[in-house]
């Protein structure tokens, strides 16, 4: 059996595990590729696992296309969260529209506005929430675990693509046909909001283009802040 084949397996299985013991569960997608990975393999294995995405209100039109492309693909829709427009009207009377260059505080305040908050409400009710992030993605991510006690959101947070590498993802994507966005075709590995994200040069970290002004170790955007302890888990029984 290949690597990546034994991947997926295991993947399918965490997905599955997720699905039967910690109902309501909860998918966030980002739109690019390692979340399309996840995309697949929760609608194609039908499990009842929701799929929404922050919606900031600055994506890329192509990240936008994509609730389209999956729309096509699989006959699903997308839950859209979005901010609360009194809150983005404040930021932007008081720092401008793109304050966000000016310092991380700043920055952390338009991402608390425009994805910490719509993030507490898609996951109110729910019991887990599954995220794409891969442990090989930067320095804030080396110590990723498979399950999470996330006790800032009072759940559990499952990394199911923690040990996959780049090339599994593009692999997976590619022999199973999976759409993805075309901004990946064009120097972008790693895409968030479009004022935010830059296309890298050849040989440069993943990451480089996100917050590219920033130091590495402060570009997170408060989604993936864990204050309780790391379940390592990295065999499960289905
Ligand atoms: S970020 O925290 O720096 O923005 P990144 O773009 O690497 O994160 O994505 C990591 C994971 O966070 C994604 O796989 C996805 O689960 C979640 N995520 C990031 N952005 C969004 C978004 N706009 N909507 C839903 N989930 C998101
Ligand atoms: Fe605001 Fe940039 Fe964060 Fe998007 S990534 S919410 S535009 S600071």
């Amino acid at each position: 059996m290949s690597d990546l084949h034994r991947r997926v397996e295991e993947t399918q299985a965490i997905l599955a595990r997720i699905a039967r013991d910690y109902s309501p569960a909860v998918f966030a997608s980002s739109l690019a590729a390692e979340d399309m990975v996840l995309t697949d393999l929760i609608l194609k294995a039908r499990l009842p696992i929701g799929i929404f995405s922050l919606e900031t209100g600055r994506l890329h039109a192509e990240t936008l296309d994509m609730l389209n492309r999956v729309r096509d693909t699989y006959g699903y829709e997308i839950a859209l969260f979005k901010p609360q427009p009194e809150a983005v009207e404040a930021y932007v009377a008081q720092n401008g529209l793109n304050a966000f260059y000016d310092s991380v505080e700043m920055r952390k305040e338009c991402c608390r506005v425009r994805k910490v908050e719509p993030l507490s409400r898609a996951l109110s009710g729910k019991q887990a929430w599954i995220t794409g992030q891969r442990r090989a993605q930067s320095t804030t991510r080396a110590e990723l675990a498979v399950q999470e006690d996330d006790a800032a959101h009072g759940m559990q947070k499952f990394n199911p693509l923690a040990d996959w590498s780049e090339e599994d993802v593009w692999e997976y994507l590619r022999t199973q046909n999976v759409p993805y966005n075309a901004l990946h075709d064009r120097g972008y590995p790693s895409i968030g909001c479009e004022p935010c994200t830059r296309a890298i040069q050849p040989g440069e970290d993943v990451r480089a283009g996100r917050w590219w002004w920033e130091n590495p170790e402060s570009k997170e955007c408060g989604l993936h802040v864990v204050d309780g302890k790391l379940i390592r888990i990295k065999s499960v029984a289905a």
